[in-house]
C-alpha cells in the first residue's frame, strides 16, 4: 500500500480513537464511544495487515485471538470482569515484550532511539505483566495473595532493583553487541520488580493499582510502537497510557491517597483486627415485612450499592423497588462510592443496565452532605465502602479511605448474606449500630421480598 494512503488511514484510525475516548466521558454516549474505538482498532488492524507481505501467520494469530476473546467475553461472569481486565492488561505487557524482543533478534544493530524504546518496552511490559498477574490473584481472592508475602526491607530492595534496571538499560543502549542477553536480564529484573510493587499493595489501594497497570499496558504498547515504527500503535498506546494516568490520579484523589504513598507505602498487617464476635454483639436482624413498614411514609430513600449487588445481579430488583417507592412520593437517590465493586465505574455500569435515571446517581461527596436528612438508607451488598473504621482506626487497612456515611440516616437497612467481611477482610461496626437493621439473604431475593411486601402494604 502506498505510504501516503497508509499514513492517512492511520491518521483516521487515530482520530476515531480520540473521538471514541471523548464519547466515553459520559454514560449516555459511552456505548457509541466504545463502538467508534472498536472500529478504529479494526481499521488499524486491517491497514497493518494490508501494509505488509506474507500475513498468513498474523491472520492465524488474529483468528485464534478473536476466538479466545469471543469465548471469554461470552462466558465470563460479570463479577469476574475485573480479574479478566487485569489479565488483559498483563497480556498487553507480555505481547509488547515479545514483539520488541523479536525485532531485536531480527535486527540486533538498532539505532540508539530504537534501543531506548526496546529497553523501555522490556521494563514497562514486564512490570505490567507480572504486576497484573499478582493483581489477578488478589482480585480473585486466591488464598496465596490474601496477605502480601514478607520481603525484608522491601522499599530498599525495590529501590536497588530499580537502580539495577536503569543501569542495565544504560548498558543496553551503549553496548555494541550482546543486546539479547542484556534484554533478558532487564526483563527478568523488571518482572521481579513488578511482583514486588503490587505484592505490597492491597486493601483500599487496589483500585489505584488497577488503573495504574492499565496505564502501564498502554505505555508499553506505545514504546513498542516506536520499536516497530508504527504510528497508530504509538498513538493508541499513548491514549491508553494517558487516560490510565488520569484515572489513577482521580482514584488517588477519591481515596484520599497520594500515588507515592500507594506505590511505596508497604501495606502492613493493618494492626490488630477487631474481634468480629465482639463487634457484632448487638446486631439486630429484620424481615422484609418489617422493612416494608419502615418504608411506609419514608420521604427520602437512598440506595448504596456494593460488590454484593453485582454478585446477586440485584440491580433490576433495586430499580423496581425504587420505582414503586417513587410512585408513592419518596425521593430516590443512589450513593455511589468511587471504589464500590471491583472495577472503576462498576456500580454505574450495573445501574445504567437497569435503566436507573442518571440524575439519581450521586457521588460520595454529594450524598454525604445530605445523608442526615435521609429516612432510609439501603446498603445493598456493600461493606468496606460504608465501614466507619476507615475514619476511626488509623491502623486499619482502610484507614483514611473516605466512606459513604450511611450511619447518619434515620434508619439503615443492610442487605447481605451473613456477617462475613468485604474485600479488606475486617469487621464493620456499622452492622451493630443502633439505627442499623440487618436483612440477611441474597440481595436480589431480599429486595424482591421487600418489593412484594411493600406492594401488599399499599
Ligand atoms: P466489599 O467490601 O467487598 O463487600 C461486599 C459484600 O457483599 C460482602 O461483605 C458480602 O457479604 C456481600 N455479598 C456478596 N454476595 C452477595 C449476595 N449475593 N447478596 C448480598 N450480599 C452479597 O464491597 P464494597 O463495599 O463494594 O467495597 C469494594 C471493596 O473492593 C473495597 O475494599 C475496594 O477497595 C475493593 N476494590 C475495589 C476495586 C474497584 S476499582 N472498585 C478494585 C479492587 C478492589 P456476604 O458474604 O455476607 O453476603
Amino acid at each position: 500500500m502506498d505510504s501516503v494512503y497508509l499514513q492517512v488511514a492511520y491518521f483516521v484510525a487515530a482520530l476515531l480513537f480520540i473521538f471514541g475516548l471523548k464519547k466515553m466521558t459520559h454514560p449516555r454516549t459511552a456505548v457509541k464511544g466504545n463502538a467508534l474505538s472498536a472500529i478504529a482498532m479494526a481499521l488499524a488492524l486491517v491497514i497493518a495487515l494490508v501494509a505488509r507481505d506474507g500475513y498468513v501467520f498474523i491472520t492465524v494469530g488474529l483468528m485464534v485471538g478473536a476466538a479466545i476473546g469471543v469465548w471469554l467475553a461470552t462466558t465470563i461472569k460479570m463479577t469476574a470482569m475485573p480479574q479478566l481486565v487485569a489479565l488483559f492488561n498483563g497480556l498487553g505487557g507480555a505481547a509488547s515484550i515479545l514483539v520488541a524482543g523479536a525485532v531485536l533478534m531480527l535486527d540486533p544493530h538498532q539505532q540508539a532511539h530504537e534501543l531506548i524504546a526496546t529497553a523501555a518496552t522490556g521494563v514497562i511490559g514486564a512490570v505490567t505483566f507480572w504486576g497484573s498477574l499478582v493483581a489477578f490473584g488478589k482480585l480473585q481472592e486466591l488464598k496465596a495473595f490474601k496477605k502480601p508475602f514478607h520481603v525484608p526491607s522491601q522499599q530498599m530492595v525495590n529501590g536497588l532493583l530499580a537502580a539495577f534496571i536503569l543501569a542495565m538499560c544504560a548498558l543496553f543502549v551503549v553496548l555494541n553487541t550482546g543486546h539479547g542477553l542484556v534484554y533478558v536480564v532487564i526483563v527478568l529484573a523488571a518482572s521481579v520488580l513488578g511482583v514486588l510493587l503490587v505484592n505490597s499493595i492491597g486493601g483500599a489501594d487496589m483500585p489505584v493499582v488497577i488503573a495504574l497497570l492499565n496505564s502501564y499496558s498502554g505505555l508499553a504498547a506505545a514504546a513498542t510502537g516506536f520499536v516497530i515504527n508504527n504510528v497508530v500503535l504509538v498513538v493508541s498506546g499513548a491514549l491508553v497510557g494517558a487516560s490510565g494516568l488520569i484515572l489513577t490520579s482521580l482514584m488517588c484523589k477519591a481515596m484520599n491517597r497520594s500515588l507515592t504513598n500507594v506505590l511505596f507505602g508497604v501495606m502492613g498487617e493493618g494492626g490488630e483486627v477487631a474481634d468480629a464476635d465482639e463487634v457484632y454483639r448487638n446486631v439486630r436482624s429484620t424481615s422484609a415485612d418489617d422493612v416494608a413498614m419502615i418504608l411506609d411514609g419514608a420521604q427520602r430513600v437512598v440506595f448504596v450499592p456494593g460488590y454484593g449487588m453485582a454478585v446477586a445481579q440485584a440491580q433490576h430488583a433495586v430499580r423496581n423497588l425504587a420505582k414503586v417507592l417513587e410512585e408513592h412520593g419518596a425521593q430516590i437517590e443512589y450513593g455511589i462510592h468511587p471504589v464500590a465493586g471491583r472495577m472503576p465505574g462498576h456500580m454505574n455500569v450495573l445501574l445504567a443496565e437497569a435503566d436507573v435515571p442518571y440524575e439519581q446517581l450521586k457521588e460520595m461527596d454529594e450524598i454525604n452532605q445530605t445523608l442526615d436528612t435521609v429516612d432510609v438508607a439501603f446498603v445493598i451488598g456493600a461493606n468496606d465502602v460504608v465501614n466507619p473504621v476507615a475514619q476511626t482506626d488509623p491502623n486499619s487497612v482502610i484507614a483514611g479511605m473516605p466512606i459513604i456515611e450511611v450511619g447518619k440516616a434515620r434508619t439503615v437497612i443492610v442487605i447481605k448474606r451473613s456477617l462475613s467481611p468485604g474485600f479488606a477482610g475486617i469487621p464493620n461496626p456499622l452492622f451493630a449500630a443502633d439505627n442499623t437493621l440487618m436483612l440477611f439473604g441474597d440481595a436480589q431475593k431480599a429486595v424482591l421480598e421487600i418489593l412484594n411486601a411493600v406492594k401488599e402494604n399499599l
